[in-house]
């Protein structure tokens, strides 16, 4: 992400993948330090989180005129803020995006053409970001998608590999570590307790350290 926003240009990025993965402090981390926008989407309805995304945007920007104006619909509003977008590079992430699509199941359009229209002859940065994989493969990143095509660069985020233990724990590890596995969910006694060394070995993970 770091460096498609060092390149030229509107970006548009997607960042999925299951919950409590991590996402959404990925974001926050990659936002600090930048002039950004961050809205957390909320299935309230369309209209409230345009709302609060106005408010968001006069905040980031410094342009007091947005709050309180109103704004028929997103490219309106975007309109509105063009001649800055098209100076500066702003971050704009819109949060569990899906959970705007569930209410206006319009929005993949509607932001196909904001971002014909408008983004993309700007520098905004523009992330969609969810934890509805089903939702963010087909509405986004699909084929059927309006939105499809668009996207400058795609992340689906997984778990962090066993052998990334050694960036959170002091080394030697391995040997202090146990790793308790079972078969049966809720079972009582573990089946298997065995040092987190012999199993990355077994992995093929190999000594850390
Ligand atoms: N790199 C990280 N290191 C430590 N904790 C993290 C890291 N990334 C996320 N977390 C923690 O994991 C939890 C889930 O992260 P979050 O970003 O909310 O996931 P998601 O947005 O994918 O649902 C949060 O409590 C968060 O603070
Ligand atoms: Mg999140």
């Amino acid at each position: 992400m770091e460096e498609l926003y060092r390149r030229d240009g509107a970006q548009l990025v997607v960042l999925y993948g299951r919950r409590r993965i991590g996402k959404t402090e990925l974001l926050r981390r990659f936002a600090s330090g930048k002039k950004a926008v961050y809205l957390y989407c909320e299935r309230t309805s369309a209209r409230d989180n345009l709302a609060r995304f106005r408010d968001l945007l006069a905040d980031a920007l410094g342009v007091e005129f947005l709050r309180g104006a109103s704004f028929p619909d997103w490219e309106p509003l975007f309109k509105a803020v063009q001649h800055i977008l098209e100076r500066e590079r702003v971050v704009i992430v819109f949060d569990e995006f899906p959970y705007l699509v569930d209410v206006d199941p319009s929005l993949p359009s509607k932001f196909q053409r904001l971002w014909d229209e408008v983004l993309s002859r700007t520098k905004a940065f523009l992330v969609l970001c969810g934890s509805s994989v089903s939702v963010m493969e087909n509405e986004v990143l699909g084929y059927r998608s309006p939105l499809y095509g668009r996207r400058t660069g795609s992340w689906k985020l997984g778990e962090l590999p066993l052998s990334a233990l050694k960036f959170f724990y002091p080394r030697p590890f391995e040997e202090r570590l146990y790793v308790v596995r079972s078969r049966r969910r809720r079972a009582d006694v573990p089946q298997e307790v065995r040092p987190l060394g012999a199993l990355l070995e077994q992995r093929g993970e190999g000594v850390l350290h």
